[in-house]
């Protein structure tokens, strides 16, 4: 049976999501594509750490031992921070390495000149779970491309936050007590002050201008608040007059065609769609030419949504894989 081997960057929340389902889906894949994937190499940056038992893998914290190894033909990435993630990920793609990366914070920024690298070095980028979780909407986006022009696109991309809001409104928590157990949960940043700035939104909103728009806003121009603007009572006294605050980042084209873009906290009523999302749910309105108004909904963190949406790149990169080796 042809085997794809696989390395992964980063083995904390996101990584070994990543690493269960792969182990858990093994036979299932197998069955579905004709192949087997092999996770070969795992790289962390504190070896000692004590981990899950690992089969089969050797854990390195060398990065020239992946890069290396002619054998690979797959980089998961799930380490944090723009670099050092950019470079591994640039020399994976010179290697002829396919690419699948979790990384919003490097992406937003450096997303546009891996894509082009990986065309120019016939790879492919698979970057779903940098944008709301589990929520397929980067597949949906680049699908609908394909016969119709995205107007406008407004979403929580932010699990963390709207998981505080929701246990501070419903549960009486304290934001300090609500954002302990997005932590305890894997939802939140290494750093959670770019969850609840706004900042991670903003990234993931920006992934998704390019995408869609092919182009992203001068960074400076859109305005960017998080939930650390809000007070207690205001969140509790929305919800007594049937309003709900929520983590609303927005992009459109206005009518001169420029792109204008918003992220910020924002009251709504229950007429809206986003009223009802709760807990670490995202939900990507999608507002395109010809369809119409799309809504995808579900769990924007976490171990498994996210590592569900990095496999799912990877079996889109088999599938295209399997055409190269089998041709018509
Ligand atoms: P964690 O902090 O849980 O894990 C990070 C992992 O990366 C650790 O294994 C760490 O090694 C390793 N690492 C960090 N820096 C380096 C480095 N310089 N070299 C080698 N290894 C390194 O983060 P998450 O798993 O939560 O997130 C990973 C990425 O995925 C981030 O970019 C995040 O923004 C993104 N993401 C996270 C989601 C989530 O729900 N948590 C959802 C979607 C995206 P060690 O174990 O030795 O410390
Ligand atoms: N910290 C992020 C969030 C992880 O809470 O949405 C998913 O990108």
């Amino acid at each position: 049976m042809p085997s794809i081997k696989v390395a992964i960057l980063g083995f904390g929340t996101v990584g070994e999501g990543v690493y269960r389902i792969l182990q858990e889906k093994r036979e299932e894949i197998k069955k579905s594509t004709g192949f087997t994937v092999d996770v070969v190499s795992i790289l962390v940056k504190d070896k000692a750490k004590e981990r899950m038992p690992i089969k089969g893998a050797q854990i390195t914290d060398n990065i020239q031992e992946i890069l290396n190894n002619p054998e690979i033909d797959v980089v998961f990435e799930a380490i944090v921070g723009e670099e050092p993630a950019y470079t591994y990920l640039s020399d994976a793609i010179e290697k002829g390495c396919h690419i699948i990366t979790a990384n919003k914070t490097m992406f937003a920024k450096h997303g546009p000149a891996l894509l082009k690298h990986a065309e120019f070095r016939d790879v492919q980028v698979g970057f779903e779970a940098t944008t709301a979780g589990g929520v397929p909407i980067i597949r949906t986006v680049t699908n609908l491309l394909a016969g119709d022009r995205v107007k406008r696109i407004q979403g929580i991309l932010n699990g963390t936050s709207n998981f505080i809001l929701t246990k501070m409104r419903d549960e009486g928590s304290s934001f300090k007590q609500a954002l302990s157990a997005a932590q305890q949960n894997g939802y939140a940043e290494a750093d959670p002050t770019d969850d609840v700035s706004g900042t991670d939104a903003f990234r993931k909103l920006m992934i998704l201008s390019s995408l869609a728009f092919g182009r992203q806003p001068d960074w400076e121009d859109v305005p960017v608040l998080g939930i650390d603007h809000l007070e207690p009572d205001e969140i509790l006294d929305a919800s007594k007059g049937d309003l709900r605050y929520r983590h609303v980042a927005d992009i459109w084209k206005d009518e001169k065609g420029k792109l204008q873009a918003a992220v910020g906290p924002v009251l709504i009523g229950a007429d809206h769609p986003l009223f009802g999302i709760d807990g670490v749910d995202n939900a990507v309105i999608v507002n395109t030419e010809y369809l119409g108004q799309l809504t995808l909904v579900g769990p924007g963190a976490g171990m498994y949504p996210t590592g569900s949406a990095m496999v799912a790149d990877l079996l889109h990169v088999i599938r295209q894989h399997e055409a190269i080796l089998v041709p018509n």
